[in-house]
């Protein structure tokens, strides 16, 4: 598995998959992977040659008072997790590789972004499809995968690449639960005793 943190290195390493005629299923992730990420890359690993796993906590979706400073990182243990669900490349960028400083263009998908999550996280979505898109471009994947539970995620990027033309599939993949119907989340760690209580109350 190669781990890689460079643009053009991942490019090349994805062109070689592709030059020796294998296809390459992208999962992106912002780490701290969990059972539903696990079961997005054997989903992409079942229809793909190669598989490749984005390690990226995108600032740009994050409002000025979300949780981007302790969104949770466990890097060595993902990278373990990749190994042995057989991941051929892991691209994980540092920020300022992703964002140097100089960009001015961001993906405003209108209308499927203004209510629900968008409605109460302002820029969520134009930093989820400015962040999506820009991985696409690194990683010209045959099919990207990604999970059900975040819907509304699912429906802005399918909407972004058929209105950008960009010739990737879009696989989506059911919630993966705890065994009280509980969606597993990076962010279900956050939960206190009393929240994780009824957390679970959304599933029934
Ligand atoms: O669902 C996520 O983890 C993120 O929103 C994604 C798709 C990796 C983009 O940063």
């Amino acid at each position: 598995m190669k781990v890689l943190h460079d643009i053009d290195e991942t490019r090349r390493a994805i062109r070689d998959q592709q030059q020796s005629g294998r296809t390459v299923g992208l999962v992106p992730t912002m780490g701290a992977l969990h059972e539903g990420h696990l079961s997005l890359i054997r989903t992409a690993r079942a229809q793909s040659d190669a598989v490749a796993v984005t390690i990226f906590v995108n600032p740009l979706q994050f409002g000025p008072n979300e949780d981007l400073a302790a969104y949770p990182e466990s890097m060595e243990d993902d990278l373990a997790n990749c190994e042995v669900e057989g991941v051929s490349v892991v691209f994980a960028p540092s920020e300022k590789t992703m964002y140097p400083g100089d960009a001015v263009t961001k993906i405003h998908v209108r209308r499927l972004t203004e209510g629900l999550c968008g409605g109460r996280r302002p820029g969520h979505f134009d930093g989820v499809a400015t962040g999506v898109a820009k991985l696409f471009q690194i990683i010209p994947a045959d099919k990207a995968f990604f999970g059900e539970k975040d819907y509304q995620q699912l429906v802005v990027i399918r909407q972004m690449v058929q209105d950008l033309n960009i010739p990737i599939e879009i696989v989506a993949c059911p919630t993966v639960r705890e065994p009280d119907g509980l969606a597993m989340s990076s962010r279900n760690a956050f939960l206190s005793p009393h929240e994780r209580s009824q957390a679970v109350l959304l599933s029934k």
